[in-house]
This record gives structure tokens, C-alpha cells and sequence, in this order.
């Protein structure tokens, strides 16, 4: 289940996200798939939930320049962000889409991309149905979804210090939708039930660094709709819940530079 608010990124969420999260957990998973795509030299290529755009930033650099590159999200404030912080923002035609209601022609594209946006769909059957239909003959589709939370050692820690902030109504948000939908029988059989014949996953695992604890409590408690779960429960105060946050993960990562580990699965479907 998707909650209203866990698809709404918008007021400071995409420049704190940009700034914090991204770095933090996004950005390891962003070469991997760029690296995938150049590997396929796609001649278009279409990417949704595309949020602040570390995604675009990494895969304009490795595509042909005569390559189609359509980046969209269903959030124009994310996309706002990610036209700032690209290059050369004309190489991309950026546009608002919900992913579940594509606005482009049947065999549009060879290659759809979706990093970590999956979960947030409230029918990934009918998004994975529109990845199909976009897609021509021999079309790829490359989308990746986090582990559970266990195996994402920061969020993880932040979910189990608010719940202690918040002991009668803990936030959900990261356990119920980023870290929510970890199991890959049901990627397979919801992709099949969409159309693809042929779907690979594979579990990739990396470490997330930090400057300071304080960066991945600032990351998920104001950068994620996590910060209007939070704000709904006033008091404590969002600023008093992220330091919260941030001495839980002092206590358990030490100070300075810390490290965590992290896992997603990279689908590939045909
Ligand atoms: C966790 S962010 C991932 C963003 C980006 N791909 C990245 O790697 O940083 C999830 C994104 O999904 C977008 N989103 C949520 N529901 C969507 C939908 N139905 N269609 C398209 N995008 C959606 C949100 O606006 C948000 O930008």
C-alpha cells in the first residue's frame, strides 16, 4: 500500500534530497545503471521517476549524442531541480508523467529506466504495462528497488530512533515504501503479468558513506516524505527528530566518517 504523501517530493524534500541523499545512496546506484546503458547503446531512451536527476546526470555523459533522452517524473519540483544541476539541460527533454499513464506512442523508445522509483507506484502492473507499450520490439527496461531495511543499515537506524521519538505512532514511511518491496518473486511474476517474457535480477550491495552522523539523519528525516510524517506529528520539533536521529546513528556508526552497508536489486526485463 502507498500512502498519499509518500509520492509527494516537494517544498525543501528535492534540494535536501539532491544535496543529501543523493550522494549518501543514490549516486554508487546511478553509475551502475549508466553503465548499463552504455552497454546497450540505446538510440532512445526513456527514464521515469527520474527525481532530482542523478540518473540523467550520469547516463547523458555515456549516450551517443544522437541518442533521445526523455527524462519525467511525476513530480515537477524534482524535475526542477534536476534541469538545474545537469550540464547541458538542453540534451534532455524534460516533462512531467505519472509512470502508470505514459504520454508517448507505442514503440517510442529501446530502453525505459526507473532507478528506485517502482515502489512508489500505487499499480506497478499497469506502470510495467506502460514500460511495454513505450517500448519497441527487443526493448529493455532497467529499473532497481531496494532490499528491506534490515539491509540498509542508515535508513534502518533512523526508522528505529523515530520510533523511539515517537513511540505511540512511529513513522513508517521507509519501511512501508523505499524498503517495502523486497521481493523478487513478485518483481518477476508482476513483470510477466505486464508482458515481459524475460526478467534477470540481481542483488547488488554497496557502502554508503557519510561525512558525519548528522548527513544521513538530515538524508531521510527532511529530504524524504519521511520529513511530513514527522512534521504531522508535532512535537517534538523536525529539527529536535533529526538530532534524535543523528545520536542514534553516532551511538551505533561512531563519529566522523561513517560507513554502512547497503543492498538493491538492478531488474532487467525484456
Ligand atoms: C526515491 S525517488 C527516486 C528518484 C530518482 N530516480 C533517484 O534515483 O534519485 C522516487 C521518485 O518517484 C517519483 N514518483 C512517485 N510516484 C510516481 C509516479 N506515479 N510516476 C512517476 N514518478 C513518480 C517521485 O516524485 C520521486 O522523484
Amino acid at each position: 500500500m502507498v500512502d498519499a504523501v509518500d509520492k509527494v517530493f516537494a517544498g525543501s524534500i528535492p534540494d535536501v534530497y539532491d544535496d543529501y541523499l543523493v550522494p549518501l545512496v543514490f549516486e554508487q546506484y546511478a553509475n551502475d545503471l549508466a553503465q548499463r546503458t552504455a552497454a546497450l547503446n540505446p538510440r532512445g531512451v526513456l527514464e521515469v521517476a527520474a527525481g532530482s536527476g542523478v540518473v540523467s546526470r550520469a547516463v547523458a555523459a555515456v549516450l551517443e549524442s544522437s541518442a533521445r533522452y526523455v527524462v519525467t517524473d511525476l513530480n515537477p519540483p524534482m524535475l526542477d531541480r534536476a534541469a538545474s544541476m545537469q550540464d547541458d539541460p538542453d540534451r534532455v527533454e524534460w516533462q512531467a508523467a505519472d509512470a502508470l499513464d505514459l504520454p508517448f506512442d507505442a514503440d517510442t523508445f529501446d530502453l525505459m529506466l526507473c532507478q528506485f522509483g517502482a515502489m512508489f507506484f500505487p499499480d506497478r502492473v499497469r506502470a510495467y504495462r506502460e514500460a511495454r507499450r513505450v517500448l519497441g520490439e527487443g526493448g529493455s527496461f532497467i529499473f532497481n528497488m531496494w532490499d528491506r531495511i534490515e539491509e540498509n543499515e542508515f535508513a534502518h537506524e533512523v526508522t528505529r530512533a523515530l520510533a523511539e521519538v515517537f513511540p505511540d505512532d512511529p513513522p513508517r514511511f521507509l519501511r512501508r515504501t523505499p524498503h517495502g518491496h523486497f521481493d523478487t518473486t513478485t518483481y518477476r511474476s508482476e513483470l510477466e503479468a505486464a508482458g515481459f517474457s524475460d526478467v534477470d535480477i540481481e542483488p547488488v550491495d554497496a557502502i554508503s558513506v557519510a561525512a558525519d552522523p548528522a548527513v544521513p539523519a538530515i538524508a531521510y528525516c527532511q529530504g524524504t516524505p519521511l520529513r511530513t510524517e514527522i512534521e504531522a506529528r508535532y512535537p517534538p520539533s523536525l529539527e529536535e527528530a533529526t538530532a534524535r536521529a543523528t545520536d542514534a546513528i553516532r551511538k551505533r556508526f561512531g563519529d566522523g566518517v561513517i560507513r554502512s552497508r547497503m543492498r538493491g536489486f538492478v531488474i532487467t526485463a525484456r
